[in-house]
Formats: structure tokens, sequence, C-alpha cells
């Protein structure tokens, strides 16, 4: 019976320190299942929290980047965003273009009716000028004074070959086609009258000369 006794104590004993043991394990692993669903909620909660955080901070800086916004052409290595040039600026006409004399001869003749390539020197082109100041033109009479023309003789190399006049002055109406109609010289021999009938019928209806004195 005592023996029995002793042994019945050693398993009870045994049984207990098992017991213990497996629950110090179970305690232990349950706490660490806790932490790792306590971190994953945390991770789920920020991931979820994160697009209005961010908005809110979008709201706080009054900016609004979409993740759409980024070009993935624009993130370097180091995920920095590159400031790369305008791409509208790359080949249009937003960019400084070289000067060129067809351009601004076309737009000269589309935007006037009415034209002297003159230089503000020129003796002949300040007579035509002068001769041409006695009468009330409609639309205004355009007047480019070469020399103060920043590409002024490209221009006049361009009005030459348009032309056919390579001095100044040089008097245009495109209405007649692009012909130059006279120099100075052409005008001199040429009273009042005889200069507004020869120009207005040059006018055809785009321009008008009337003698105000
Ligand atoms: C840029 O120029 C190229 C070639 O001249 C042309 O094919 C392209 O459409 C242009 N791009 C823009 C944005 O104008
Ligand atoms: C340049 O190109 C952009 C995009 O194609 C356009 O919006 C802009 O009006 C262009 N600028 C000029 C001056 O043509
Ligand atoms: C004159 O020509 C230069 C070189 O092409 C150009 O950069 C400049 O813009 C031109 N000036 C004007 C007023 O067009």
């Amino acid at each position: 019976m005592a023996i029995l006794n002793k042994r019945l104590a050693k398993i009870v004993v045994g049984l207990i320190l098992v017991i213990t043991v497996i629950n110090l394990f179970l305690l232990s692993s349950n706490s660490n299942n806790k932490n790792t669903v306590n971190h994953l909620n945390q991770l789920i909660s920020s991931q979820k929290s994160s697009p209005k955080q961010q908005s809110d901070d979008n709201n706080k800086y009054g900016i609004s980047i979409k993740l759409d916004d980024i070009n993935l052409e624009d993130i370097g290595a180091k995920g920095v965003p590159l400031l790369s040039e305008n791409k509208h600026n790359q080949n249009n006409s937003t960019v400084t273009e070289e000067y060129s004399a067809e351009r601004h001869f076309n737009s000269i003749i589309e935007n006037n009716k009415i034209i002297v390539f003159s230089k503000s020197y020129c003796p002949f082109s300040k007579g035509l000028k002068e001769r041409l100041s006695k009468f009330e033109i409609t639309p205004e009479l355009k007047i480019i004074e070469l020399d103060e023309e920043e590409n002024g003789s490209e221009l006049q190399d361009h009005v030459f070959k348009q032309t056919g006049r390579k001095t100044v002055p040089n008097l245009i109406i495109p209405a007649s086609g692009l012909n130059s109609i006279g120099g100075f010289d052409d005008f001199k021999e040429l009273n009042d009258e005889q200069i507004q009938k020869k120009l207005n019928s040059l006018c055809k209806d785009t321009c008008h000369l009337t003698l105000t004195v």
C-alpha cells in the first residue's frame, strides 16, 4: 500500500509538472499569437486609414498627388522624381525658334493692307513717308524700319526676293500682289491726287486713302 501511494504520488507530481509545462507553453504561445494578431491588425488598420490620412495631409498642405499623377519614367533609380522638362516644350513652337525672315514677312503681309519697308535714317524713305502722311489711310499704313528690326538685314533680303526691290523705301499692297509698287522715285513726279488714285486702285477694297489737306 505504501509503495502504491509512493507511485501514485510520483504520478500525480509528474502530471502536475506536465500540465504546468503545457500551460506555460500555451500561455506563451497564446501571447505570441496575440502579438502577431495585434501586429497584423495594426498593419491592416494602418493601410485602411492611410488613404484618409493622406487626403487629410493633402488638404492640410493644399496639395493633391495621386499615384496616377506620377509618371514611372519620371522616377529615378532612387525613387526621386526627376525635374523632367515639360514635354510640351520639346518640339512645339513655345520653344524659342530661329528667326525666319519668311515667316516674319508672311505675317507682315497677312496682317497689313499697305506697307512701306523703310530705314529710319534714309532720306528717300523719309520723303515717301512725308508724301503719304498727307493721307488718312485705313487701315493704318504699316511702316517697317528695317534698320530698327533685330533681324532687319535678313528680312530685307527676303523682301528683295519677294518684291523685286532691294532698296528702301519699298511700298507693298498685298491685294495687288507682292511686287514692289515703288520707291521714292516712282512717286516724286506724281501729285497728291494721282498718288491717291493710283494707290486706291491698287488697294482694291482692302485699303483706302483720303487726302486730309
Ligand atoms: C514632335 O515632332 C515630331 C517629329 O517632327 C512629331 O512627330 C511629333 O508629333 C511632335 N510632337 C509634338 C508633341 O508636337
Ligand atoms: C504645344 O503643345 C501643347 C500640347 O500639344 C499644346 O497644348 C500647346 O498649345 C502647344 N503650344 C503652341 C504654342 O503651339
Ligand atoms: C533674330 O534672330 C535670332 C537668331 O535666329 C533670334 O534668336 C531672335 O529671336 C530674332 N529676333 C526677332 C525679333 O525675331
